[in-house]
């Protein structure tokens, strides 16, 4: 395992450990050397490594204009009597070779959509990944259900299929497999897991567009795959969500879920069952078709980049990339790399600062704590002024949420670096980051070992 290891851990806290991290600042020289003949960090007044701005450009344009007036111009707005949503949902279905694709207004309604469908009720409990957004866990607590969290693999960040199995019990009824930044789950060991034992999987694929377990899009393993078109994703509508599924029944489900479970080709209201209006409207369908024409041309772009900068960074001393779960295609919705603060030779935030100097935007982990940390589930806030309903009575005992729980997402947290990745970027970008990367980690590395030598002699 990398990162901070228990043994790890130990190590940092030795007493000696200040003398080998450095953190201090330092004047830069005039021939823009540092003190060990390195090209001085931008940080001590070297010479930048990222020279150029990065590549923009604007994601939306005459193809979205163009869908938005002939949304208009039907006189209707609303997806059941407009055609734009129905194009959108064709199309997303057709390029994931399923028949079937339910429009949401956002990927968190398209995960409460999918597990309503499948039934998900009072103190059944739901497996899934701590490193997620909190837009997975929220459909869970809305169905009354028990979120259980299953720890992460330390080089994937995905769901380890042996920390799942550790969680499975006799209340367990779903599993749902978070493609974390654009990184296929594990898929063979999930869907086994789930085999023969009634529980049922939903992929949440809301940062992984098109990535491909053994040639597969993610989406299409589970009994429903989940999108989100939010504002910052690989694609976007301003807010929305898409569910697709191979099932008519679950199909036929989860449109009256999206829908207040109004059966709107047959008696209309009088609904049998407890649904939310989840509902996309034709000016979202109309962006998501344009959208959607562009999504390959964006995932081949960032596939290529993200696994440009593992190319780049391997071999790194204190760095661990990214790594992609085995027989793979990441769509790179971000970058998050790790390092071990130890070998690197400098702490995690210094290490960020120097890559920040140096022109390279990046951030320290990816959300703030594990979800299971969140006030929500550790202060049992879920009902306003009404408390927790997984513990009036429904199900056995509030699990124990909070720091602790899964080990290894906390260390990922603790030790992750994220850089940005988009598709507007050159290769020339990428190379100019890679370079940023092996120029401070080798500068910190080196004056690690200058100063472990140092005390040696
Ligand atoms: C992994 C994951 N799941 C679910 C969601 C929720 O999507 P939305 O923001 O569209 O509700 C997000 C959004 O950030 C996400 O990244």
């Amino acid at each position: 395992m990398f990162g901070l290891t228990r043994e790890g851990r130990a190590i940092q806290a030795c007493s000696d450990r200040k003398s080998v991290l450095s953190e201090g600042t330092e004047a830069g020289r005039e021939d823009g050397k540092g003190e060990l003949g390195m090209t001085e960090l931008a940080l001590y007044g070297g010479p930048k490594a990222k020279s150029t701005p990065f590549g923009e450009g604007k994601r939306f344009g005459e193809e979205e204009l163009a869908q938005l007036r002939e949304a208009l111009d039907q006189n209707t707005l609303f997806y059941w009597s407009g055609r734009k949503v129905k194009q959108l949902c064709a199309e997303f279905a057709a390029l994931h070779e399923v028949p079937y694709c339910v429009a949401v207004s956002s990927g968190t309604a398209a995960i409460h959509v999918a597990l309503a469908s499948l039934g998900v009720g009072v103190g059944d409990e739901v497996i899934t990944s701590p490193i997620t957004d909190w837009g997975t866990i929220i459909g869970i607590l809305y169905q009354g259900a028990v979120p259980v969290f299953a720890d992460v693999d330390p080089n994937t960040y995905n769901l380890d299929p042996s920390s799942v199995v550790a969680k499975i019990t006799s209340r367990t009824k779903i599993i749902i497999a978070v493609h974390l930044a654009g990184n296929p789950c594990d898929m063979d060991a999930i869907m086994e897991i789930a085999k023969g034992k009634g529980i049922r999987v939903i992929e949440d694929c809301a940062q992984s567009y098109l990535a491909e377990y053994k040639g597969r899009k993610v989406g299409t393993f589970g009994d429903f795959g989940c999108f989100s078109l939010n504002d910052f994703k690989h694609i976007s509508t301003g807010d929305g969500g898409l569910v697709i599924t191979r099932d008519s029944e679950l199909a036929r489900l989860a449109a009256l879920y999206a829908d207040k479970y109004y059966h709107r080709s047959g008696s209309g209201r009088d609904p049998e069952w407890l649904a939310p209006n989840y509902r996309m409207t034709e000016l979202q369908g109309a962006v998501g078709i344009a959208q959607v024409k562009k999504l390959p041309g964006i995932c081949q772009r960032r596939h290529e980049l993200g696994d440009r900068i593992t190319q780049g960074i391997s071999g790194l001393p204190g760095i661990q990339p990214h790594r992609i779960t085995a027989d793979s295609r990441a769509t790179y919705w971000f970058y998050m790399l790790r390092v071990n603060e130890q070998e690197l030779g400098t702490r995690r935030h210094h290490f960020c600062e120097a890559l920040r100097a140096e022109g390279i935007p990046c951030s320290e982990g990816y959300i703030p704590r594990p979800v299971y940390c969140y006030d929500v589930l550790t202060k049992a806030q879920v009902l306003h002024g009404a408390g927790f309903p997984i513990s009036a009575g429904f199900h056995a005992a509030v699990p124990a949420y909070g720091e602790g729980l899964c080990p290894v997402a906390e260390e990922v947290l603790a030790t992750a670096v994220r850089l940005p990745v988009s598709e507007f970027f050159t290769d020339r970008d990428v190379d100019e980051m890679v370079a940023a990367i092996r120029k401070v980690a080798s500068y910190f590395a080196s004056r690690r070992a200058a100063a472990v030598k140092e005390r040696g002699a």
